[in-house]
C-alpha cells in the first residue's frame, strides 16, 4: 500500500511529529507545574526577608504579581519557541527518514516485479540505515546473479537438447514417410540420441541439486586406495583400447576420506574420461593419490592436448567446452567438470586445473578433507 494511501495517523512522519509534540507537551506541563510550585514560594520568602521591620503588604503583593506575570510570560515564550523549534526539527527528520524508506520501498517493488538491477543509493542517515540499505542491495545482486544463471541454464539446456531432439525427429519422420527403414542401425542411432538426452537431464539435475545443497549422499569412511583402484578398474579397458597408458601413483599413505563412494568415483571417472578424450595413442595419464595431515589430493595428469590459459578459469562452468567441434563430436555437453566441482564442494573440498598450454597436457587436482 502506498504511504499516501495510508490512514493519516499511520504515517511514520505524522507519528514522529505527534511523538515530538507529546514529549514537548508533557515537558511544558511539568516545567509549568514545577515553576508554579517552587518559584512564587521562594520569591515570597525572599520578600519577607527584606530588611525592613514591617514590609508593606501592598508592596509585597505588587512585587509578587510582577514576579508571577514575568515568569509566566518568559516561560510561555520559551515553551512556544521550544515547541516551534522541535516541530521544525521533527518535520525535517521525519522527511529524511521517510525519503530513505521510500527509496528502499520503491526498489523493493521493482525487485518484486523482476527488475533485479534495482539498487538503493547509500545515504548518510546513520549506521542502521546504511546496514539495511547494503543488506537490501546485497539481496538484490544475489537475486540478479541467480536469475542470470537460471536464464543461462535454460538457454544452454535448450541448445543442448536441440541436436538430439532434431535428429530423433528427423529419423522418425523419414521412417514414417518410408524413406528410412526401422532397421537396427537406425534404432541404435535413435537409442544413442535418447541416451544422450537422458544423460543430459540426469547431469543437469545432479548439478542443480548440488548447487542448491540438496545433493543426496550416503556418507561413509572411504579408503583413498580403494577409490583409486575402483577408478583404475573402470578406466582400464577404454584406455587400453585407445593405447593410452594409465599409470597409478599411490602416495596417500593409508589416508581416508568421509564421503559418498559412488559420487567420489564419479569425480575420478569424469576426470579420467576427459583425459582419455584429450589424449592421442601413445600419450600417458597419471592418476595420483597423495595426502598431508589435513588434506587428501587426487590428481589426473595427462600429456595430451592441453588447455589454452584463457579457457582455464571457465572449464568448471556448466556447458563450457573449449573446442566445441571436437567436444561435440564426442557427444559431451560440457557438464562433466561442473559435476566434478559440485560433488567435490559438497564434500567440503576444491578442484583446480593447470595446463602448460595447448599441446602441453593438463593437470586436474582434487583436494578433500582427510578423515583422521
Ligand atoms: N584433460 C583435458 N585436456 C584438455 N581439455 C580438457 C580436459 N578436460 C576437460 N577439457 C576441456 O574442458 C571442457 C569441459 O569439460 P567437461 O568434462 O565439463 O565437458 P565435456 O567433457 O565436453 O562433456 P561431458 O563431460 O558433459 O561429457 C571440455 O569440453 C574440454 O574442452
Ligand atoms: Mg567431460
Amino acid at each position: 500500500m502506498k504511504p499516501d494511501r495510508q490512514p493519516w495517523g499511520a504515517r511514520l512522519g505524522v507519528r514522529i511529529l505527534l511523538a515530538a509534540v507529546l514529549v514537548l507537551g508533557v515537558g511544558a506541563l511539568t516545567a509549568w507545574a514545577v515553576a508554579l510550585a517552587v518559584g512564587p514560594a521562594i520569591f515570597h520568602e525572599h520578600m519577607l526577608m527584606v530588611e525592613t521591620s514591617d514590609p508593606d503588604p501592598e508592596v509585597v503583593k505588587h512585587a509578587e504579581e510582577a514576579f508571577d506575570a514575568s515568569w509566566q510570560l518568559s516561560l510561555l515564550l520559551a515553551l512556544i519557541a521550544a515547541c516551534l523549534a522541535s516541530v521544525l526539527v521533527s518535520v525535517v527528520l521525519a522527511r529524511r527518514i521517510t525519503a530513505t524508506l521510500n527509496k528502499v520501498r520503491s526498489a523493493a517493488i521493482r525487485v518484486a516485479h523482476g527488475d533485479y538491477g534495482a539498487r538503493v543509493p547509500e545515504g548518510a542517515m546513520g549506521a542502521e540505515f546504511t546496514e539495511m540499505i547494503s543488506a537490501f542491495n546485497r539481496m538484490a545482486s544475489e537475486l540478479d546473479e541467480t536469475e542470470h544463471t537460471r536464464k543461462q541454464l535454460l538457454s544452454d539446456l535448450a541448445h543442448e537438447m536441440r541436436t538430439p531432439v532434431a535428429t530423433v525427429d528427423g529419423y522418425l519422420e523419414a521412417m514414417l514417410d518410408g524413406v528410412a527403414a526401422a532397421d537396427s542401425e537406425t534404432l541404435t542411432m535413435l537409442r544413442e540420441q535418447t541416451d544422450r538426452l537422458k544423460r543430459l537431464s540426469a547431469d543437469v539435475s545432479l548439478v542443480s541439486s548440488a548447487e542448491e545443497h540438496r545433493l543426496s549422499m550416503e556418507t561413509h569412511v572411504i579408503s583413498v586406495a580403494d577409490l583409486i583402484s575402483v577408478a583404475q578398474g573402470q578406466a582400464r579397458s577404454s584406455y587400453a583400447a585407445q593405447d593410452v597408458a594409465l599409470q597409478i601413483v599411490q602416495e596417500s599413505d593409508g589416508a581416508r576420506v568421509l564421503g559418498d563412494r559412488d559420487r567420489l568415483s564419479q569425480v575420478l571417472t569424469n576426470l579420467l574420461d576427459n583425459a582419455l578424450r584429450h589424449t592421442e595413442p601413445g600419450d600417458q595419464v597419471i592418476l595420483r593419490a597423495g595426502s598431508d595431515s589435513e588434506t587428501v589430493f587426487l590428481s589426473v595428469e595427462d600429456t595430451g592436448h592441453g588447455v589454452a590459459s584463457e579457457h582455464l578459469s571457465h572449464l568448471f562452468e556448466r556447458f563450457y567446452r573449449v573446442d566445441t567441434a571436437r567436444d561435440r563430436a564426442h557427444g559431451g555437453s560440457g557438464i562433466g567438470l561442473a559435476i566434478v566441482r559440485s560433488i567435490v564442494e559438497a564434500h567440503g573440498g576444491n578442484v583446480r586445473v593447470k595446463s602448460g598450454g595447448l599441446g602441453h597436457g593438463a593437470l586436474f587436482t582434487v583436494g578433500l578433507p582427510r578423515h583422521n
